[in-house]
Formats: structure tokens, sequence, C-alpha cells
């Protein structure tokens, strides 16, 4: 009997190119931390990552910063696998607690069409928090389809497709440590 669903493959990690090593990635995420810390003095700030591909780079962020901080985390429905966005986004978990009148930061790993940031600061906005930024781990901006930037970016990429650090091809290697290029072959169609 034959299926119609195409065989997905999913090569080990560690035979992928390494864009980013943990260490340059550790680096980067201090140097933000630092920045934020700076930014932030004396005050005290909400963290919203994005589920899921956000909380690996939050958990790292959060150590790095130094002022007072909470979390928070809402999730979108995703515009699957397909490297195409349907562009439609839709929220499927809402944050916790009020954000009214608080500096909010929202962490995602990569800025990559927009669609689900440009979605989320409007959303967020209408909480009337005291300040909305921005940040993320990786930023595409030739992908762009809306016109929205990040106030902290660990590192601009180009048009790559790439896993770990939080960031997964149908769900795998969240947990690869570095950031690497999945490679071309390997995208089931
Ligand atoms: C990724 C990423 C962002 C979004 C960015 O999420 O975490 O939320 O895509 O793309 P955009 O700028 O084109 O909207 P994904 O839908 O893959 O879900 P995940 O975080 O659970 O991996």
């Amino acid at each position: 009997m034959s299926t119609s669903t195409p065989e997905l493959s999913f090569p080990p990690a560690s035979t992928m190119e390494i864009l980013y090593t943990k260490e340059q990635i550790a680096q980067r995420t201090r140097e933000i931390g630092a920045q934020i810390t700076a930014d932030y003095a004396g005050q005290s700030i909400v963290l919203i990552g994005v589920l899921k591909g956000a909380a690996i780079f939050l958990a790292d962020l959060a150590r790095a910063i130094q002022v007072d901080n909470t979390f928070d985390f809402v999730a979108v429905s995703s515009y699957g696998r397909a490297r195409v966005s349907s562009g439609a986004v839709k929220l499927i978990k809402d944050i916790d607690n009020p954000i009214e009148g608080k500096h909010v930061i929202i962490v995602e790993d990569i800025l990559d069409t927009g669609l689900t940031l440009s979605y989320l600061r409007g959303l967020m906005l209408q909480h009337k928090p005291a300040s909305l930024k921005i940040a993320t781990c990786l930023d595409k901006p030739e992908r762009r389809l809306v016109p929205i930037e990040a106030d902290y970016v660990a590192f601009k990429i180009p048009n790559q497709f790439v896993i770990g650090y939080g960031m997964d091809y149908a769900e795998r290697y969240r947990g690869v440590d570095d950031i690497r290029l999945f490679p071309d072959e390997a995208v089931g169609h």
C-alpha cells in the first residue's frame, strides 16, 4: 500500500555546518544582556518568550540580565514547516499576567518574515505596556514581508535554514547547542 506522506529525513546535527558555536552565542547573549541591563537600570522588566523556539534563548538571556525581571510566554500558530508563510498568525496561548504599565521585551529565536512579531507587537500594545521592545537571537532581514525591526539582535543572517538553540526542523534539533545550517537536500517537500 502506498502512502502520500513523504518521509522526512533527520540527518545527525553533527554532520551539519556550524553557523554559530555555542561560545559565540553565549558571548552575544552576554552582550545583549549587558545592554538590556544598562537600558533598564533601576527598572523591572517582563520578558515574554514566544513558544517554543525562544525558550532556550530566553533562559540564557534572562541569566545575562541584571535587572529585576519576570517571565511570561505566548504561543502562536505556526505557519508550518514549509518555509513559505501563509500570512495567518493566531494566538494559541496568551500571557498569564497583566502587562499594563510594565516594561516589556518580547523574546524570539528568529525574526523572519516579521508576521509573527508584527502580530504580537500589535496584540501586546493593546495591553498598554509602559514600553515594548523586541529581542531576537537571529534576524533574517532578506525575508521580511512586513516592516518590523528588533531592538536587540544577536546575529543577522542570510536566508538560510537553520536549526539548533531552540530552532527546529519538524520539531527536531531544538536541543542542539550550536546554530547549524540544515542541508537543503534533506528538506522534505
Ligand atoms: C518561528 C520563530 C518565530 C517565527 C518567526 O516559529 O520562533 O516565532 O517562526 O517567523 P516570522 O518572522 O516569519 O513570523 P515557528 O512557527 O517555527 O514555531 P516554534 O517557535 O515553535 O518553532
